[in-house]
């Protein structure tokens, strides 16, 4: 079929006063300021270090070293192709030990630094400065004229980010950010051999995926080395929205079944289609739809089952089986059951080990099939596995996988990974798939740079590793601060669940902006997620270190002593809309 654009078979190989006078004239500004920063394109600086060696003059553009040519539709790709070799040196991740984040401006309150920070403010445009009856204004309560659909971080005062380079962001003014939750960044920003590759591919050629080229074929191959091997079709696209989209069409194709089962508090992307099957979105917009079935997060510490259960993924599973019998009593049919393999904007949730295993089994006796969506915790994130479903177990084989973010450093490159027999069922259609920009060769080129980065820098190991360290300290923090309830987490995927009390377990949603808000002051960034949004969330570039790991979490424990010390003493931490 010239469906696939790519086939592996055999061996896989403030809102302040803003009314008028400076006020009003402020907001003017910083509307002015966010549309600069959604139009300006940070320009990474190439860097030497080729992906293949034989080039001649540096600089000088060349083609991809020559290899016979193969058939790309139908191709059968055996054994490892000759890739390019990886480079022998450069590494995106510069080294951190000792380095100097820029000191605080002295002498200000946190407000009035942010203040003299922002070039062209005239007046702060938050409230009184920091002491007793701080003020911060909360995350995406701050709208301008209405029809601002897009939020910025920190709205209080954005941050405009010129710069990025390893796991560290830098502002106009050249002040250096610890980045810890950008995972599309996955092998640090800017990695020098992923902006070379794209850069050497761009000179030579992209085009779209209906001639042959080897870019796809070897991307094929190498993704196909990752995964268990009935895997072995892949799709390329442009986004985790229309990785999903298409996971969702070769589902209901396949199965010829409609409807479909997911986790409560689920994003699986922006599309229509997408927004119907996320219950984060589609709640506060038009509601459930009657094809969609929602069960219940696997929460261990919040949910419905909890960490005193004696086998939480059983009873979490039988949740699912009872969503699908109520589905089938109904006479409607499942098509797929999406779940991330760790739901993050559930609040970084851990699900109990076997639970996928038991669902795909009650989704599988309903005709459907299980859908992975590995776009924010896959390629290598959690450590111990590239994938975050190998968490579940060996035995356990999605039907579909969907990829994004991480895949391409930034790029827009997204990917399916599914079986032959799903595949086959897609191009029974007759209906050719086609997608302009993916699979291209420069996306391709991209995502082979991120591999072999991924593979020379053992950033896999370095998660692991890193990950478990950060971990332990935070563990200590919680020993420490009442206020943190949970601290859950593997490899560099980690939550830090804040809560009001241990007996209730209410998310401390106002103390965790709060911290966020505090920890920008110091210049490192971090958000919160959840259904409370009160659990701060640690997804860094891959390259994240120990050193960043004890930086961030000595930060963490004087801003929580702080906290406690202010509540003691009855001060207020005034959060207000
Ligand atoms: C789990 C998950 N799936 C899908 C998507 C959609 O990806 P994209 O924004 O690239 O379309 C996202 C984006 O945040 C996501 O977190």
């Amino acid at each position: 079929s010239a469906q696939l654009p790519a086939r592996c078979h055999g061996r896989r190989s403030a809102r302040e006063g803003r009314d008028s006078g400076p006020e009003a004239w402020a907001a003017k500004v910083l509307r002015r300021r966010r549309g600069a920063v959604r139009a300006r394109t940070t320009h990474a600086r190439p860097a030497r270090s080729p992906r293949s060696p034989g080039t001649s003059a540096p600089g000088l553009a060349r083609a991809p070293a020559p290899r016979p040519h193969r058939r790309s539709r139908q191709l059968r790709v055996r054994g490892v192709p000759a890739a390019a070799s990886p480079p022998a040196s450069s590494s995106g991740c510069p080294a951190a030990p000792g380095r100097p984040h820029r000191p605080p401006l002295t002498g200000l309150g946190p407000l009035e630094k942010a203040s003299a920070l922002a070039p062209g403010r005239t007046s702060p445009r938050v409230g009184p400065p920091a002491g007793p009856g701080l003020r911060v204004i909360q995350e995406g309560t701050e709208s301008s004229d209405g029809g601002d659909s897009c939020r910025l971080f920190y709205p209080e005062d954005p941050i405009k980010i010129v710069r990025g380079q390893g796991q560290y962001l830098y502002d106009e003014q050249g002040a250096e950010y610890l980045d810890c939750v950008n995972n599309v960044a996955h092998v640090g920003h800017c990695h020098p051999l992923v902006v070379q590759a794209a850069h050497e591919q761009n000179q030579v050629l992209n085009t779209n995926s209906r001639y042959l080229h080897d870019n796809i074929v070897d991307y094929a191959q190498r993704l196909s080395e990752t995964l268990p091997e009935k895997l072995c079709v892949f799709y390329f696209l442009n986004s985790g929205s229309e990785a999903n989209d298409l996971a969702l069409r070769l589902a209901r194709q396949y199965t010829g079944h409609w409807d479909v089962v997911v986790l409560d508090h689920a994003y699986h992307g922006h599309l229509s289609s997408l927004i119907d099957i996320s219950p984060y979105k589609f709640r506060d917009l038009d509601g459930q739809k009657e094809w969609v079935h929602v069960a219940p997060l696997p929460d261990t510490y919040r949910g419905l089952y909890r960490e005193d259960h004696p086998n939480p993924a059983g009873a979490y599973a039988s949740e699912v089986e009872r969503v699908v019998n109520s589905v089938q009593e109904k006479g409607r049919k499942i098509a797929a059951f999406f779940a991330e393999s760790l739901p993050s904007v559930g609040g970084q949730i851990i699900p109990p080990a076997g639970f996928f295993q038991e669902v795909a089994e009650h989704i599988h006796r309903a005709g459907g099939v299980f859908v992975a969506d590995e776009i924010q915790v896959g390629f290598g994130r959690v450590g111990q596995h590239f994938w975050a479903f190998q968490l579940q177990g060996e035995d356990f084989v999605p039907d579909i996988v969907t990829m994004g973010k991480s895949i391409g450093n930034g790029h827009p490159v997204a990917c399916v990974a599914t079986t032959q027999a799903v595949a086959r069922a897609f191009e029974a259609t007759g209906v050719e798939y086609f997608n302009t920009f993916g699979g291209s060769p420069v996306s391709c080129a991209v995502g082979l740079a991120v591999l072999d980065v991924l593979e020379k820098e053992q950033l896999q190991a370095h998660a692991a590793s890193v990950g478990s360290f950060l971990m332990e300290l935070l563990r200590q923090q919680k020993a420490k601060h009442p206020i943190i309830g949970d601290v859950r987490g593997t490899g560099l995927f980690i939550g830090v669940d804040l809560i009001k009390d241990e007996a209730t377990r209410t998310p401390a949603t106002d103390e965790a902006n709060y911290v966020v808000s505090r920890m920008k002051e110091n210049y490192i960034l971090l958000s919160t997620d959840g259904p409370g949004r009160n659990v701060l969330k640690f997804k860094p570039p891959m390259c994240f270190s120990v050193d960043n790991a004890r930086h961030v979490v000595a930060k963490m424990d004087a801003i929580l002593t702080n906290m406690e010390e202010k509540v003691r003493s009855c001060e207020t931490l005034r959060l207000q809309p």
